[in-house]
């Protein structure tokens, strides 16, 4: 018995941001964000009207009617994002309200994975059905970055890479010899800090030893830290990215993590009908592409249009090559995540 998925959907808000609309907030321009990253454009939500799980909401409907199952088929919901709607509660049971799914109680679980997300995710949704505790599970990826990106000058190197969307999948047991071979998760967290979003948190300065920084040094115990005057002064709650250790290091990480797949399956890049790499960056997943020996037609690359959508970027880039055509029922799939954490991990499945 294998895990299969018999549906899959996406959504992306219908606002485009273009970068020629960034090189007139900030000093940034259209020639160097396609030659550093390939992104022509991205979708931004609509404040007051979107958020990460109606976004969500969107792409699980449209996974559900792809699946051809009633919405109350589903008996557990797995939820990854970096962007919630709220500190806690996690999306998942925002969601499971959201499609009606609370009068059944079912589970829902959020994954704090951030690009590797939906692949933890899937990961998790694969052992729960094969142990046969659920039998059919909604798997969906969706970031809000545009709620909390710093869109002038000082955040430029961060805030021009994302973009918002969500991808959803809907999985089951299956035993015509479809589904998931193999997954593997990854993680070092000696580079927690090198992609990140720190405030608000509960550290005060405990990691980097600068209490100052958060406006901690005489905190005492009745006084405020998760976020304060100054944490917002340094803008601290904006994420970091140290762009060249991430990117240097992805390029190792996403080769390895394929290659772990494709050796655990006695299978070849050559085997492989469509990669689906995190859309981290056009150079990465192009770096990828060599490495492996892949044909154009056997990577799926949509950063062009989307941005990079961290957890959602999968779900959304196999659910856009499933409805232009470009996978069929049978092909071999290679999904593959690195990012925040730093954490990376695969998935090979026959669709
Ligand atoms: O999904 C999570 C994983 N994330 C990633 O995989 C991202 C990985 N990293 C990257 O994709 C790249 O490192 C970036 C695209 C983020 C940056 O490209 P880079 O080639 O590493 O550029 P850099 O950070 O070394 O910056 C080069 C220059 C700097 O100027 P100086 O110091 O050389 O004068 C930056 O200030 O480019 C400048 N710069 C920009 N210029 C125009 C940084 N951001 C921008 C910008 N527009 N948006």
């Amino acid at each position: 018995m294998k895990t299969k998925i018999i549906g899959t959907g996406y959504y992306v808000p219908e606002t485009v941001v273009t970068n020629h609309d960034l090189e007139r907030i900030m000093d940034t321009s259209d020639a160097w964000i396609v030659e550093r990253t390939g992104i022509h454009e991205r979708r931004f939500a609509k404040k007051t009207e979107e958020t990460t799980t109606t976004m969500a909401y969107e792409a699980s409907k449209r996974a559900i009617d792809n699946a051809g199952i009633a919405p109350e088929e589903i008996d557990f919901i797995i939820f990854a994002t970096l962007s919630p709607d709220y500190f806690f509660p996690g999306c998942g049971v925002l969601l499971q309200r959201m499609l009606g799914l609370h009068k059944k109680e079912i589970g829902a679980l959020d994954i704090r994975t951030q690009c590797t997300g939906f692949i933890y995710a899937l990961s998790i949704a694969d052992q729960f059905i094969r142990t046969g505790m659920y039998k059919t599970i909604l798997v969906v990826g969706s970031e809000m970055h545009s709620m909390g990106l710093d869109m002038t000058t000082r955040g430029r190197a961060v805030s021009v890479i994302f973009g918002d969307g969500a991808g959803a999948v809907v999985v089951r047991a299956s035993e015509d010899g479809s589904g998931i071979l193999h997954t593997n998760l990854h993680a070092n967290g000696e580079f927690a800090e090198e992609l990140a979003m720190t405030c608000p948190g509960c550290h005060a300065g405990h990691y980097d030893g600068d209490p100052a920084k958060y406006g901690a040094e005489n905190a005492g115990p009745f006084d405020a830290v998760f976020i304060n005057e100054t944490i917002l002064k340094n803008a601290l709650h904006y994420p970091y990215m140290n762009g060249q250790l991430v990117f240097k290091t992805a390029v190792v990480k996403f080769v390895e993590t394929i290659m772990e797949a494709l050796q655990s399956t006695g299978k070849t890049p050559s085997d492989i009908d469509m990669l689906i790499p995190h859309q981290a960056n056009l150079r990465i997943s192009k770096f990828i592409q060599k490495r492996m020996g892949l044909r154009d037609d056997q990577v799926w690359n949509n950063i062009q249009r989307y941005g990079n959508t961290t957890a959602a970027s999968i779900p959304i880039a196999l659910a856009e090559a499933v409805e232009a055509g470009a996978i069929q029922r049978g092909d071999l799939l290679c999904l593959a995540a690195f990012g925040s954490g730093f954490t990376w991990g695969s998935a090979l499945l026959y669709y």
